[in-house]
């Protein structure tokens, strides 16, 4: 039997799938990103989701479908989250630091995937809260532009604090020396950016829904109407919001493709429930 002394001198046994956090950015008091290692092992799609947790109080891991928000090539992953204040699992990960460990099972899934639509001109991504994350994988990923010739990141969050992680991310990626290696400076204009908030006032506005269906970001941006030939999107959200893109898409003639049956747009939910 072990002596309390024993049970003290054993050293901390490591988390099955335990990887360990190496930064962590706050974003907002709702809204945190952080990097941790990645599994030698570990090959994903841009786009995927894993599940990630910490141990729970009787040492059952609290595990959660996180969007890997790194691209395939990044070694580190990254990821990019609410804090909901009694969420069982983001009441903790939220106090992550450097040096922690976190779980992380090494099987990704997921629809957000290029294999997952047609070929076409142009890639829509739309995005509202935290849904950014996959997309954060995905513009970051050379082969989304070997893909499309131009991709629209559309984010819409109630306030402009809360577009801020996709915004410093899109503004690195114009500097970005493996894009700009590879597209030389036309690459700015191949990346196009939309952020709206709802209720807050700024200088772009609206649900992504209203300005899809008013016609407004296609003057903003000065590109045509989408339309089935040319035009592909994929929807991260709430469920109503996907819900209501999916019907504005269909109106443009676009239709629900899968990994197995690629189309015109893909959907996944960016989280389960009513929102907070
Ligand atoms: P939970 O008990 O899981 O959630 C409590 C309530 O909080 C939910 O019912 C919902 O109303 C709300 N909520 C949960 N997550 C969010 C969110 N992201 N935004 C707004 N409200 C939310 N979450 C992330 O933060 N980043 C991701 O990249 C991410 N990817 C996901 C991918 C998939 C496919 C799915 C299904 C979910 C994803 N989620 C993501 C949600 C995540 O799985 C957890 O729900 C979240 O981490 C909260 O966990 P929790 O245990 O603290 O609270
Ligand atoms: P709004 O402020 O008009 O509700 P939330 O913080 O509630 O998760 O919402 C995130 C963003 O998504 C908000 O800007 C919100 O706009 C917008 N939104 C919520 N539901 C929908 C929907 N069904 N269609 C379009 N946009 C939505």
């Amino acid at each position: 039997d072990l002596s309390v002394a024993d049970v003290a001198a054993k050293p901390a046994k490591t988390l099955p799938d335990a990887q360990t956090v190496t930064s962590v950015k706050h974003w907002t008091d709702r809204l945190f990103s952080f990097r941790v290692t990645r599994p030698a092992s570990l090959r994903f799609r841009s786009g995927e989701f894993v599940m990630i947790g910490l141990p729970g109080e009787n040492g059952k891991p609290i595990l959660r479908a996180y969007s890997i928000a790194s691209p395939n090539w990044d070694e580190e992953l990254e990821f990019y989250s609410i804090k909901v204040p009694d969420g069982p699992l983001t009441s903790k990960l939220q106090n992550i630091q450097p040096g922690d460990e976190i779980i992380l099972r090494p099987k990704p899934v997921g629809t957000l995937v290029l294999d997952a639509l047609l070929p076409g001109k142009r890639m829509w991504f739309l995005a509202t809260g935290t849904g950014i994350a996959p997309f954060a994988s995905l513009m970051r990923d050379p082969e989304t532009y070997e893909r499309y010739e131009q991709v629209v990141m559309m984010h819409t969050c109630r306030t402009a604090e809360e577009l801020t992680y996709g915004r410093e991310l899109v503004e690195n990626l114009k500097h970005d020396p493996l894009l700009s290696e590879l597209y030389g400076e036309d690459f700015a204009n191949r990346l196009l950016y939309y952020p709206t908030t709802t209720r807050e006032e700024g200088p772009f506005m609206g649900r992504i829904t209203d300005n899809l269906t008013s016609g407004k970001v296609f003057a903003d941006l000065g590109l045509p109407a989408m339309d089935a030939a040319n035009d592909r999107a994929m929807i991260c959200g709430s469920l109503a919001f996907n819900t209501d893109v999916k019907t504005v898409l269909e109106g443009f003639g676009l239709h629900e493709g899968a990994n197995s049956d690629p189309k015109e747009f893909v959907v996944e939910k960016a989280f389960v429930g009513d929102g907070i």
